[in-house]
């Protein structure tokens, strides 16, 4: 017998429409079991409807959703191993901690709902917190005791739709970093919905970027932001500049914002295999360096003048207008090593192996 792991979601050409309104627009996917998962995309992009098609409160237009081995397109919520944990935490005020986490327990009669309404706590680092109210808590923690609440039953399957929307900066690094803590400790899939391109970038094993309702694009996340597939999964996923350039021969393009066209190396496996028109090529601004002294040939070289110099402590961020006015973006480090003025001429350079090139949006 073929053994399918439990806890890997499959979503099979699943689409959800509103009228005539396509909010999620025939998706495939496969998570693995015991992933971490981040679905990522602009407000609007259909993440959230994605999520509650999964957890069973929204039903599909078309197209099936499988959890492990079973078609679960048609199974009612409480029956799915799914939960949820929203950004707003939704805790009983009048109940104690351990009476919130064990509340879904109790009502299915089970014995030892308090032991293991304990253990999720542990797990979340509030054991000692167990009989005081939610109001006596920090925001931070009071996601946690949802968190807990969401895993004492062990779903096989953890839906978090911005769960750290409500928290201030700091307290969300640190929840990032407790949140993968605890996916890796308790095993369980999590599928995490953001919007932000750094909170997915560094919790997750597998980013899928979405847009309009499509995956656009969906990988590791240094494959994303070094090869990302197009200007939109570049721009979405941090900073880039891009120049439109015509390949005229292996290796070598022009730049064709500028008459006569300037020639630059490309390498050859930075060059997708399914576009031909309106490509762009893209650096990353910390992967562009101001070069001293001579440009290898084989390096690409463009010349600008230096028209802002932010400093930011760990490093300096620099505008460089080039001679067809677009403006580029790079990032030194504040390594000792010299740096440009303000309205100097400088020569740029990268490695043409750490840009990567895209069609047009
Ligand atoms: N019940 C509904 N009726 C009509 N349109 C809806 C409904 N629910 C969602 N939509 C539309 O579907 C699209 C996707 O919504 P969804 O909530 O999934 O976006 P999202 O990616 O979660 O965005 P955000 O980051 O803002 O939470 C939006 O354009 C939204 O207006
Ligand atoms: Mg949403």
């Amino acid at each position: 017998m073929q053994r399918i792991a439990t806890g890997e979601l499959r979503l099979v050409e699943l689409s959800r429409h509103y009228g005539d309104f396509v909010a999620v627009d025939g998706i495939d996917l496969d998570v693995p079991a015991g992933s971490f998962f981040a679905l990522l995309g602009p407000s609007g992009c259909g993440k959230t409807t994605t999520l509650r098609m999964v957890a069973g409160l929204e039903e599909p237009s078309a197209g099936r959703i499988m959890l492990g081995a079973d078609d679960i397109t048609n199974t009612r919520a409480h029956q799915r191993r799914v939960n949820t944990v929203f950004q707003s935490y939704a805790l009983f005020p009048h109940l104690s901690i351990i009476d919130n986490v064990g509340f879904g327990l109790r009502r299915l009669k089970v014995a030892d709902w308090k032991s293991k309404a304990m253990e999720a706590l542990a797990m979340v680092k509030l054991a000692d917190r167990a009989n005081q109210r939610p109001r006596q808590l920090s925001g931070g923690m009071q996601q946690r005791v949802a968190l807990a609440r969401a895993i004492v039953n062990r779903p096989e399957i953890l839906l978090l739709d911005e769960p750290l929307g409500a928290l201030d900066l700091k307290l969300r690094r640190e929840m990032q970093i407790e949140l993968k803590r605890i996916q890796s400790e308790v095993g369980i899939t999590f599928i995490h919905v953001t919007h932000d391109q750094e909170e997915a970038m560094t919790m997750a094993d597998t980013v899928a970027v979405m847009r309009d309702g499509h995956i656009e694009q969906l990988g590791a996340p240094a494959e994303l932001y070094d090869r990302p597939a197009t200007a939109f999964v570049a721009n979405f996923l941090g900073k880039s500049n891009l120049i439109p350039i015509e390949l005229i021969e292996p290796g070598v393009a022009v730049i064709t914002a500028v008459t006569p066209g300037v020639k630059i190396p490309v390498a050859p496996q930075t060059i997708p295999a399914t576009i031909s028109e309106g490509l762009h090529l893209g650096i990353r601004p910390e992967k562009v360096h101001l070069a001293s002294g001579g440009v290898q040939d084989d390096r690409p070289q463009l010349v600008g003048q230096v028209s802002d110099v932010s400093f930011t402590g760990v490093s300096t961020d620099y505008l460089v207008r080039l001679e067809w006015g677009q403006e580029f973006t790079l990032t030194q480090p504040n390594d000792g090593t010299s740096r440009a003025r303000l309205g100097e001429r400088v020569t740029l350079t990268w490695d043409p192996k750490q840009a990567f090139v895209v069609g047009a949006d």
